[in-house]
């Protein structure tokens, strides 16, 4: 702030701490090694207050002197954490080079042509008869986005990635791509006065990844990524886990597509022990690594990071070590979706015969917000104890939702076993649930319905609001926009 609180300076006075203004502050930053950011930060805590504040000048806002501290303290504890631990081995043997990536071969090859002939197709807007998108499906762990980015660094081009944790709504892919097409003809004008830049890079690759990721957060994200791959001026590769997924299916349209299979154990074997003998384990026999792999289920990235954790405790690995570890890990390890896990856990009685509480109970901590949902949306279709079972489980769910609402509002998460058994293991034992197809739960697709009108009443609320007057969203909903309707009409 300008002006010192008179209690801060005297505290500062109290413990005698020094007072700096700020182009002294900027000095002590200059000159001090990242060995001692660590302890002006520790100091900073107390002492940047007064400092900044001491200002005479003012000229500097304050936040730029926050970023100036907080550039050493950055880098000190960036290079700690990277001397103290190690890398993870997923990302140092995250493969640099097509004949490094196992399995599918043919497949990359594939993708390889794809993108080669890419330009040849499309460029300086040429309306090819390809698909100008690539879509890479599959099993987590086996390779995807490795397979991307070595693609196009192969190919010569420059990657441009978008994942789940960015935001892909509509306007959010607009924006970027739109920059990335920028780009790449200020790209192309640069090269024309550097010719040496023109073998680097023949343009930018737009790399989605986990596109099946994009349904709840990214409104209209998949509809924009349609109508983009149509018109793209760059090639696009969306990669996704599961193909399986209503909007991976409506984008699988436009693309061209590859299925990649999990890798076998034979075809992971050499990597594996490559890494192994690399990283220091004795003698790893080839039964070992194929049990590995197996039990991985062909997810290298999940066999790898086996191997580093169990580096750990030991250098050396057998068979057994394997079998009674991996047993350990299997329950948590296996990946499954909730559709899955539903029918697997909750019908019966199937080939595993009828699950015990305490599995249902597990199934129902595998999503406690999502299989009462599925209990609830399968119940009445899936039941074969006639109308009692479905009228003693609508009893047990309705009992349920009271707990889970008083759950929920007081937060009392020790509820959440009790509110288990009653919404999803009472019910579905009650029921004795027919294995049918589970839906997905229709309750989540009203709860956007609603909430997507909630929002359009509210805007022509406030559009009407300068004739009306400030109303209520019920009266704007129940009086007015009925007479719109009629006007319409
Ligand atoms: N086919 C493969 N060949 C070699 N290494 C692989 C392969 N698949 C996965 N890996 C390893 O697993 C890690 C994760 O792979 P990644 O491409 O991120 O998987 P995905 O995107 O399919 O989930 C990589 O860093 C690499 O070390
Ligand atoms: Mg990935």
């Amino acid at each position: 702030g300008d002006e010192p609180g008179p209690s801060k300076v005297s505290r500062a006075k109290e413990l005698s701490i020094p007072r700096i203004d700020q182009s002294q502050l900027y000095n002590l930053i200059r000159t001090s090694k990242a060995k001692r950011a660590a302890t002006i930060n520790e100091m900073s805590s107390e002492k940047a207050a007064p400092k900044q504040q001491n200002s005479v000048s003012n000229l500097a806002p304050k936040p730029n002197a926050k970023k100036r501290t907080a550039t050493p303290t950055g880098s000190a504890v960036g290079t700690a954490s990277m001397n103290g631990r190690e890398a993870l081995w997923v990302d140092k043997y995250r493969p640099k080079e097509m004949s490094e990536i196992c399995a599918n071969p043919g497949l990359i090859k594939q993708a390889k042509e794809w993108l080669e002939s890419w330009n040849s197709v499309f460029g300086g807007g040429k309306r090819g008869k390809k698909e100008r998108a690539l879509l890479i499906s599959g099993p987590p762990g086996i390779g995807k986005t490795t397979l991307a980015h070595v693609l196009c660094r192969e190919c010569g081009f420059e990657p441009t990635e978008f994942n789940a944790s960015d935001s892909r709504n509509k306007s959010a892919v607009h924006t970027i791509v739109r920059h990335s097409v920028l780009n790449r003809s200020l790209a192309e004008f640069a090269e024309k006065k550097h010719e040496s830049a023109k073998k680097s890079t023949k343009g930018r690759v737009l790399i989605m990844d986990e596109v099946d990721g994009m349904s709840s957060g990214d409104r209209g994200g998949s509809s924009e990524l349609i109508s983009l791959i149509k018109e793209s001026q760059i090639p696009i590769v969306c990669i996704a886990n599961d193909d399986s997924v209503a909007q991976v299916r409506s984008l699988a349209n436009h693309c061209f597509k590859l299925k990649l299979r999990r890798p076998t154990a034979a075809q992971v074997r050499n990597r594996l022990s490559k890494i192994a003998v690399h990283e220091g384990f004795v003698n790893i026999d080839l039964p070992t690594l194929d049990k590995l792999a197996e039990s991985c289920q062909g997810d290298l990235r999940q066999m790898i990071n086996c191997l580093q954790s169990w580096r750990l405790e030991s250098s050396s690995l057998s068979f057994s070590d394997v079998t009674s570890r991996m047993k350990g890990e299997q329950k948590t390890s296996v990946q499954q979706s909730p559709f899955e896990v539903y029918s697997k856990v909750f019908t019966g009685p199937n080939s595993s015969g009828v699950m015990s509480v305490s599995d249902r109970l597990d199934g129902f901590f595998y999503d406690f917000d999502l299989m009462p949902l599925f209990v609830q949306e399968s119940y009445i279709n899936a039941c074969s104890n006639g109308l009692e079972g479905i009228g003693m489980a609508a009893d047990s769910l309705s009992e349920s939702d009271v707990i889970g609402n008083v759950m929920r509002s007081d937060q009392k998460w020790e509820l959440l076993p009790a509110f288990g058994i009653l919404s999803s293991v009472r019910p579905s034992s009650m029921i004795n649930a027919r294995s049918t197809r589970p839906q997905f739960p229709s309750l989540l697709g009203k709860v956007s319905t609603t909430n997507r009108r909630i929002r359009q009443v509210n805007q022509i609320r406030v559009r009407i609001m300068p004739k009306t007057g400030a109303l209520a969203s019920d009266c704007t909903r129940l009086e007015y926009i009925p007479m719109f309707v009629g006007m319409w009409k």
